[in-house]
């Protein structure tokens, strides 16, 4: 039997231990006893970091769906797959049951056929938080088209950027969304983007908000009338173990958003498995993560991990200060949630409005308190445990990635004695090191070094979508055969990890990864504007903001920088979406650059930090003079 639910620390290093000397055997036992298969692989794995090259579990034949559904309407059919709470709380919260959810996907599913969507195509979601989004991606992966969701707050710039990128034949999208007491023209959103793209051939459309929009002849459709025909079972397709599940972008330090391919069984395994760990879920418990499913976050613990347990998973269409900073508490108390999965800035937003919020909603509910996404600074840490958990219910800080496709770092709640600012230790099945500039791995105790992952897990993703040399460059070649996280951390006395932010140019913003290579794309688009470098700084609430050193040109006509500030914030709205805009603009005469030409960011960061003591060395800069005149400008 493997010891599919780790009950205590003695168990985890049991467990952890013999996912380290034989893994293949390990990840096995679990594979075989908790997923329902077509055929049994002929290797479990088969990898090669230099290529690199992994493939989980191949020979095997599975559909996702099947685990996620279709086996759980024997036991489960009436129990809630999803619990959906709309952004007005007075309109009515929904139950989904898996047998409900069954017959929706499979619906989808045959409009999605029936549009002529076949397996290997690939279909972009761009829709807010309905039931819909869930159902979409699920009735994807029913047929074995490869779904690319696009966070919905993305500008229609970002939209089509990655609708061409992956050739996407399909965009599923709504009228409008609801944020708050605002609402937003999606379907507005998608039409200007499809002007720059020509590989879509079908747009479908779910109601939300019953705004006016247009519908173009031969493309776009309403999907309720297509639903409504339809029939109601749709054979899933059968998928190798390989098969690509879907495509999701991150941003990199440079050049355009990398499109992480993830396949389909070690993704289903890992994300299954660590659901059930990480969470402790228990069968009648309702878990709620309130990210949103255009990220990994929503991907692998809304949608995938959950449901492959069978579980009850919330759907949160709102956004956590409407009505008020309430909210999350009045949702707790409401679906008496066991597990609250959010972000470190929410924690802050809400820690500043004070507990005149918390205190007014009984909490007792919640067992386990989880926070991903960037580092949870020790206040947020205190405030959370203290009055949301009340001591009570351990907070696991779940260190990933988009790219890792699984929670990597973390506590097992109940097991490991958590510390505040500590992600803790490795899931059973993960091998971390520390390494050195030098290329060399930091062994020991109480050491700091870059990140890496030595040996592959089920599910990490197995390329950049049409870019595989890419892949290769970032993650494999900075550390000869090892998985390279662009993250720095450091290993305590007893062996923890404190995951110390991005090593590379990647700048998370309240939670969100956002390369600097679009933002300052957007910027350079402004007339007045002949160079721009864009770097993170230290913020309260968002944990990093952006700041801009922006070169005018000289045109000789007078342009208030007031209204260049404006009108830049402007142009990033539009090309990259409102989180990517700056918090600061700095004019400046000159940006320091290497005798190569490249920006060095690393000057500028300490600059926007406010932290002079130690510039390092700028004497090997082209124009080192540029350096105090942009201190002595400095906001
Ligand atoms: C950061 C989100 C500190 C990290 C699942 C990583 C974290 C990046 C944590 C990935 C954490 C994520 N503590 N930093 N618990 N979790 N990060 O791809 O820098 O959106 O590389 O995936 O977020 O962000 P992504």
């Amino acid at each position: 039997m493997s010891n599919y639910h780790i009950k205590n620390l003695e168990e985890y290093f049991q467990v952890y231990r013999r996912s380290v000397r034989n893994p293949e055997n390990f990840w096995e036992e679990i594979a075989e006893e908790h997923f329902l298969w077509r055929k049994r692989w002929n290797k479990v794995l088969n990898w090669d970091f230099t290529k690199p090259e992994v493939k989980w579990f191949e020979g095997a034949e599975l559909n996702i769906t099947e685990n996620c559904i279709d086996r759980h309407l024997v036991t489960r059919g009436n129990k809630t797959a999803i619990l959906f709470e709309p952004n007005n709380p007075d309109e009515e919260a929904q139950h989904i049951t898996y047998k409900e959810l069954y017959d929706r996907v499979n619906k989808f599913a045959n409009v999605l056929k029936a549009k002529g969507i076949k397996k290997g195509d690939r279909v972009c979601i761009y829709l807010p938080m309905i039931p819909e989004l869930a159902i979409s991606l699920l009735a994807c992966a029913r047929i074995g088209a490869i779904h690319s969701v696009v966070f919905a707050g993305f500008s229609s710039n970002a939209l089509a950027t990655r609708i061409n990128d992956s050739e996407c034949k399909m965009v599923i999208t709504s009228d409008g969304s609801y944020r708050g007491n605002k609402t937003i023209d999606l379907k507005g959103i998608v039409d200007e983007a499809l002007e720059d793209c020509t590989t879509i051939e079908s747009v479908l459309v779910v109601k939300r908000i019953d705004s006016e929009i247009t519908m173009k002849n031969g493309r776009d459709e309403w999907i309720q009338p297509l639903l409504d025909k339809a029939p109601d079972h749709c054979e899933a397709e059968i998928m190798k173990a390989e098969d690509p599940l879907f495509i999701l972008y991150t941003s990199g330090s440079t050049g355009k958003p990398k499109g992480m391919l993830h396949t389909t069984a070690g993704y289903m395994v890992y994300t299954a498995y660590t659901f059930k760990n990480v969470f402790q879920y228990r069968e009648n418990d309702v878990y709620w993560c309130t990210a949103d499913i255009g990220w990994i976050t929503g991907h692998s613990y809304i949608v995938y991990g959950p449901l492959a347990n069978g579980a009850t998973t919330v759907m949160f269409e709102g956004v956590p200060s409407y009505p008020d900073y309430g909210r999350f508490w009045e949702i707790v108390e409401k679906h008496k949630v066991n597990q609250f999965y959010t972000a470190p800035t929410a924690i802050r937003a809400l820690a500043k409005e004070g507990l005149g919020h918390v205190e007014s909603h009984d909490l007792s509910s919640l067992k386990i308190l989880g926070t991903v996404g960037e580092p949870i600074n020790e206040e947020a840490w205190h405030w959370y445990d203290d009055n949301i958990g009340k001591r009570q219910s351990p907070i696991v800080d779940t260190w990933w990635q988009t790219e890792t496709g699984g929670i990597m770092i973390t506590p097992i709640p109940f097991s490991t004695p958590t510390k505040p600012t500590y992600a803790t230790l490795p899931f059973p099945g993960i091998q971390p090191a520390l390494m050195d500039a030098e290329g060399n791995e930091i062994k020991g105790n109480q050491v700091e070094g870059r990140l890496c992952i030595k040996f592959p897990w089920p599910s990490m993703a197995r390329t950049i979508w049409g870019n595989h040399q890419r892949y290769k460059e970032t993650y494999f070649s900075t550390f000869e055969n090892k998985y390279f996280t662009g993250d720095g951390a450091l290993r305590d006395e007893v062996g923890y990890y404190r995951i110390t932010g991005r090593v590379d140019d990647v700048i998370i913003v309240s939670g969100h990864n956002l390369g600097t290579a679009p933002i300052e794309d957007a910027i350079n688009e402004h007339p007045a504007v002949a160079e721009s470098a864009i770097v993170g700084f230290p913020h309260d609430i968002k944990g990093n903001a952006l700041y801009g050193y922006v070169i005018l040109k000289d045109t000789g006509e007078s342009r208030r920088h007031e209204n260049v500030r404006k009108e830049i914030n402007q142009i990033i709205t539009e090309q990259v979406g409102p989180i990517a805009k700056l918090d600061k603009i700095q004019f400046t005469k000159g940006l320091p650059k290497t005798r190569s030409g490249k920006i060095m960011r690393r000057i500028l960061r300490k600059i926007a930090s406010n932290d002079l003591s130690n510039l390092g060395d700028t004497s090997t800069l082209l124009n080192p003079e540029v350096v105090q005149g942009i201190i002595d400008e400095a906001l």
